[in-house]
């Protein structure tokens, strides 16, 4: 096993560390925007396997990342399972919501049959990449609950908490009819040749301590244990977003080779309190990343230096902002291999 990301994620401290970001593929990237215009939308650019091939690849040209990751999204698996979904510009992805029993009945299982253009993707990817792993993807089963009960993003998602503490029968069912269809998903992209596989929980710091266990925790624990037994050669990295408190607990128990971690969480402290086969991944902020200069060399250092000798694997707290200039993204490339 040579490459970089695949030693760390099964506990070696691999130095310097493998690195890629969230969101490397974007538009951010002048050569993203120009692919992006040759699609009808975004669905469709996510569904056609030679324009996500490319999309997946373009930020390998650029930076040489240690890892690719399949350019698709995690709203394609409730699109995949009949729920209309329309992204807009400026608005983000809208959804036709799902808030009841006969709603919740409509959607269609097996999703993954749908979704074959994903595994395309990667098939197309798998041949062209060298030593750079490739990494296939999902949303949380709680995270995609979020869009699709609200619909869309929400600053507070009032219709989405209401449910989850009012009607907690039905938020279980459609949470647990995710959890399977992610499982299948997963291990649909593992079968077409992805070697790492990803979860976002974007949204779990909406949850209290005993909602993130019940919607997070366990949902990422039952993935993680499902494909231990399918493809127990490939490692899971789960990323369950501002869930700070229960970290540790997530990190003892979910069964996961890596842990993904955002900006808000000191990644060095955290790590000191792990058992060590765990990796780490993460954690600069996007916006250090975008301001660059001092702020990017200043922060990125720091990070580097409180999680030398352990398995990490550099990224980001969350997602490359749209506007972050493409020399900040190489400037830290080069820091990162420079690490000592
Ligand atoms: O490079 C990569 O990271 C691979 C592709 C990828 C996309 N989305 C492409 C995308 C991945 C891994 C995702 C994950 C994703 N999608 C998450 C979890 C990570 C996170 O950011 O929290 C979430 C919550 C989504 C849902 C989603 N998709 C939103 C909220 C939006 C709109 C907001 C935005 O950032 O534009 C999208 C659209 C989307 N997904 C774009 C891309 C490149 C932008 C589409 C465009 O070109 O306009």
């Amino acid at each position: 096993m040579s490459k970089k990301l695949l030693r760390t994620l099964a506990g070696e401290a691999v130095w310097p560390p493998p690195v890629w970001l969230m969101r490397q593929a974007g538009r951010y990237l002048p050569e993203y925007r120009a692919l992006r215009a040759q699609a009808a939308d975004f669905v469709a650019f996510c569904t056609t396997p030679a324009l996500a091939a490319e999309a997946t690849l373009q930020p390998l040209r650029r930076f040489g990342f240690d890892a690719a990751i399949v350019f698709a999204d995690i709203l394609l698996l409730p699109w995949a399972m009949g729920v209309e979904l329309a992204y807009r510009a400026g608005e983000g992805p809208v959804l036709a919501p799902v808030r009841d029993a006969e709603a919740l009945g409509r959607l269609r299982p097996h999703a993954a049959e749908r979704l074959a253009a994903v595994g395309e993707t990667l098939a197309a990817v798998k041949v062209r990449l060298g030593e750079a792993a490739l990494i296939g993807f999902a949303g949380g089963p709680f995270t995609v609950a979020c869009y699709l009960v609200e619909g869309r993003a929400e600053r507070d998602w009032p219709a989405l908490r209401q449910m989850v503490w009012q009607n907690p029968a039905l938020f279980d069912s459609l949470v647990d009819l995710l959890t399977e269809e992610t499982v299948l998903y997963l291990e649909a992209q593992i079968a077409a040749g992805a070697e790492v596989v990803m979860l976002f929980d974007s949204w779990a710091g909406l949850l209290s301590a005993s909602r993130l266990r019940r919607y997070v925790l366990g949902p990422t624990a039952a993935i993680a244990a499902r494909l231990r037994r399918s493809y127990p050669q490939v490692p899971l990295v789960a990323f369950p977003r501002a869930a700070n408190g229960l970290l540790g607990e997530f990190a003892l128990t979910s069964g996961v080779s890596g842990l993904g971690v955002d900006s808000g969480v000191d990644l060095p402290a955290l790590a000191g309190k792990l058992p060590r086969p765990l990796a780490l991944q993460g954690n600069l902020d996007p916006w250090a990343l975008r301001v660059g200069g001092v702020a990017l060399e200043e922060e990125a250092k720091v990070l580097l230096a409180g999680m030398r000798g352990r398995p990490f694997v550099f990224n980001l707290g969350h997602g490359v902002l749209a506007d972050t200039p493409p020399e900040h993204v190489a400037r830290l490339c080069t820091l990162i291999g420079a690490a000592e």
